[in-house]
């Protein structure tokens, strides 16, 4: 009999999971959402753990020509392991433009959006519109893949509607085009976020294609992420809103998952410097006018995460009273006073 080649390891034996010649060294990504994932905020999740956290989405057209705000999203910076950088847009030529740009900046992987449902993206024949122009995705596909040597991965949903869920042919397709790996949020587009996420509809793309999958839609914990996992077949879960005012969350889940330790939140003490840290960030990198004002949502989802003050009622009131801070000295006072005597301060 002739040598038989050594068979690879599994993938599930893999501390991570593999995606062109980078290894993601962990399960639980953390997804791009916009206005959340500045670089404050990948930071931070990176330093508790976080093995993937994507950027904002960049549009290609306007990174190309260099709107300050838009080439802002794709910042990337120490205290980044690993850098992801998120494209969207209609145009293959700005796409290609794009990932050259990604690729300069110093993305290790490059995600090109075709998930997101917002009208104003849609309606600019962008993010999830090019689940219904698989031609024009394609397209896309091709010109940001030849443009790189960084793996390109791509984000999408189940399909534009009910009628339409064509996420398996567009991922096949995208695998055929040279894409690296794949990530599907378990709703079409028409759901926007209402309804519970499909998990068991992804996997119809896990056996259409050889690729990383990844899923997405409504994990918050390690319980949830346990079972999107196994009715999907992904090799990894992406979770977004579940971080609101939860950085450590990619990490908790992860260490849930390997069975090192029990899914744990950090204490009080570990909150408090979690929260000032991630406001000086915001203040370093965004000038104090607009660092405070960002942060404002950090602050008040670190607020409503936190288990004290003990009522619910009594939280939204410290949170609208330390929103409405001018001064970003007042909410340093403030937050570590609220932190300190919780439910007198909140009374
Ligand atoms: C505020 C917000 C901003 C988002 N921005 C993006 C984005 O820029 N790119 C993207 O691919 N998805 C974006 N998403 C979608 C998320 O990445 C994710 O697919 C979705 O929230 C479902 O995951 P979850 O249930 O864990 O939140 C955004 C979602 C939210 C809530």
């Amino acid at each position: 009999m002739p040598p038989q080649p050594e068979a690879a390891p599994p993938e599930s034996a893999l501390p991570g999971v593999r995606i062109g010649d980078v290894l993601v060294p962990g399960r639980v990504f953390v997804a791009p959402m916009t206005g959340v994932s500045d670089l404050p905020f990948r930071r931070l999740a990176a330093r508790l753990g976080a093995p993937y956290v994507a950027t904002e989405m960049v549009a290609s057209a306007e990174f190309a020509r260099g709107r300050p705000d838009v080439v802002r999203r794709a910042a990337v910076g120490e205290g980044l392991p690993l850098t992801v950088i998120q494209l969207v847009g209609a145009d293959p030529l700005a796409m290609a433009e794009g990932a050259r740009l990604a690729e300069r900046a110093g993305a290790d992987l490059i995600d090109l959006n075709f998930g997101c449902p917002a009208k104003e993206v849609t309606g600019a024949a962008c993010g999830s519109a090019l689940m219904r122009d698989l031609e024009q995705a394609r397209r896309i596909i091709g010109a940001a893949v030849a443009a790189t040597s960084r793996p390109v991965t791509l984000k999408m949903r189940l399909g534009w509607d009910e009628a339409s869920r064509n996420a398996p042919a567009l991922a096949e397709a995208a695998q055929a085009l040279g894409v690296q790996a794949i990530t599907v949020h378990g709703r079409t587009r028409a759901q926007f976020y209402r309804g519970v996420a499909d998990w068991a509809a992804v996997r119809e793309v896990r056996q259409a294609i050889r690729l990383p999958l990844v899923v997405n839609g409504d994990v918050t914990d390690a319980e949830s992420a346990r079972a999107a996992l196994a009715a999907s077949g992904a090799d990894a879960v992406m979770i977004g809103r579940g971080v609101y005012g939860r950085p450590w969350l990619a990490a908790a889940i992860q260490q849930a998952l390997d069975g090192r330790q029990p899914f744990a939140e950090p204490g009080p003490d570990e909150r408090l410097g979690l929260v000032l840290d991630h406001l000086a960030e915001s203040l370093r990198f965004y000038g104090e006018g607009l660092g405070l004002k960002v942060f404002r949502k950090h602050l008040a989802w670190a607020i409503e995460a936190a288990p004290w003050p003990a009522s619910a009622e009594a939280r939204r009131a410290a949170r609208a009273r330390l929103c409405r801070l001018e001064q970003a000295s007042q909410v340093q006072a403030a937050l570590t006073a609220l932190w300190l005597e919780p439910e007198r301060l909140a009374a």
